[in-house]
């Protein structure tokens, strides 16, 4: 034994957690900034050093963006629906999906179904005097948009229900939730082929609208994002010095675990949020926006951690309140902000459950804006857990639990029946395989 001894390991310094809202958000923040700048200079480098890294990728990504849109290509990635039923997707266009995080899918229901869908929740709201009896906005985010109903609080239509436990529908999402690992370290993390069925709302947006969008936010998280044990283990490559190997497609620990309760909530792991649209929509019309790199994550969560930010700030995130990404603290990747191509009625949108997005302005808006939110929320503990709440709201025609309380639906007859659940409503719910 002639070589020398190798110094023994130090274990890096382990993470604080609160797996509820602390008391004193300012004073956690601090505890938690100087533990993770703490854990990241035990790998030998800086926060600087890292998040230079994570800069560079995500400048090689918005320079590669900006050169497509010079040359006139369209940044979102698209793919046929039938190639997602023919498994026949092209190599080039899965890679564009996993680079960019989002996905416009054509012709993922018939142009003439989505239209009849269309039809469908408008009678069924008329008949069920809905605008007569429309209390206004109770939502502190949604709100913003005005006073007029666009976003209808609305979640049992059979049309929301059909679509929901569509073949296309679940096929779509066990493609989309195939671009995450979801096995690992002998983990089931998810079923891929196996959807919640998270219900969600409508928004209907009429011809004529000017409205002033919704700004650059995310939706997985706030000050929970660093604050939890989970989600440190799911940033785990960000907080230990291996950025290199952050994977934002690892679903390990995203699916279990507490959230911070708050108005905006998404109880659910969804591997991407996801709408389908009941009109077409032309891309200058006050469309969906996002930052289209997937990767994008690790830039935020690492940027509270340098010295230009207080130590009680996480640049302007906070609790009760979405994620904010802006011009502020995230100039670079503001740059990369690209909206929707043109859509029909039946194509859907995708993107990454991690993603900065925003809906753009607009002035009296051309053509209707309509769709049905529907994400991709695979069967896990976390969606488990919330499924069987909302199967009473099923039952009852409930608002769900992460939405307002207004329950306009619980004395509409018409509204979609346990009966009328198929073998995939069934599974999504939890009422049996
Ligand atoms: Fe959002």
């Amino acid at each position: 034994m002639s070589s020398p001894a190798l110094p023994a390991a130090v274990p890096p310094p382990t993470l604080p957690h609160w797996e509820q809202t602390p008391d004193d958000l300012a004073a956690a923040t601090r505890e938690i900034k100087a533990a993770l700048r703490a854990r990241i200079a035990a790998s030998g480098r800086t926060v600087e050093e890292v998040f230079a890294v994570v800069e560079r990728r995500i400048q090689a990504e918005v320079d590669e963006i900006t050169a497509a849109r010079q040359r006139g290509e369209t940044i979102w990635p698209v793919i046929d629906y039938p190639d997602i039923e023919a498994g026949t997707v092209p190599d080039e266009a899965l890679s564009l999906l996993r680079r960019r995080g989002c996905l416009v899918v054509r012709g993922h229901f018939e142009r003439t179904q989505a239209l009849g869908w269309d039809r469908d929740i408008l009678d069924y709201v008329g008949e069920n005097r809905f605008f007569e009896n429309y209390r206004g906005p109770a939502d502190d985010f949604f709100s913003s948009v005005g006073s007029k109903p666009e976003i209808y609080p609305i979640y049992w239509s059979p049309a929301q229900m059909q679509a929901r436990q569509d073949d296309r529908m679940a096929r779509v999402q066990g493609f989309l939730n195939r671009q995450w690992k979801h096995e690992s370290d002998g983990v089931r993390w998810f079923d891929p082929d196996r959807d919640s069925l998270y219900p969600d709302r409508i928004r209907r947006r009429p011809e004529g609208t000017t409205s002033g969008g919704l700004g650059t936010h995310l939706d997985p998280g706030n000050l929970d994002l660093w604050m939890t044990k989970a989600y440190q283990q799911a940033f785990r490559h960000l907080f230990d010095g291996t950025v290199e190997q952050y994977d934002p497609w690892d679903a390990a620990y995203r699916t279990d675990g507490p959230q911070y309760p708050g108005t905006t909530m998404c109880s659910v792991f969804r591997t991407f949020q996801g709408w389908t649209a009941l009109s077409d929509m032309a891309h200058d019309q006050g469309v969906l926006h996002t930052v289209p790199i997937a990767g994008a994550m690790a830039y935020l969560m690492l940027r509270p951690l340098l010295a230009d930010v207080p130590d009680d700030d996480m640049c302007g995130v906070t609790v009760n309140q979405t994620f904010p990404a802006n011009g502020t603290w995230h100039p670079l990747l503001m740059q990369a902000l690209s909206g929707i191509p043109d859509v029909r009625a039946g194509d859907s949108v995708w993107w990454h459950c991690d993603m900065i997005h925003s809906v753009a302005p607009v002035q009296n808006q051309q053509g209707w804006g309509n769709v049905m939110y529907i994400p991709a929320a695979p069967w896990c503990p976390r969606n488990e857990h919330y499924a069987a709440s909302v199967r009473d709201a099923f039952i009852t025609g409930s608002s769900p639990s992460d939405f307002p309380v207004e329950h306009y639906e619980r004395t509409w007859t018409n509204r979609f029946q346990l009966d009328d659940l198929n073998h995939i409503g069934r599974r999504g719910f939890g009422l049996g395989l």
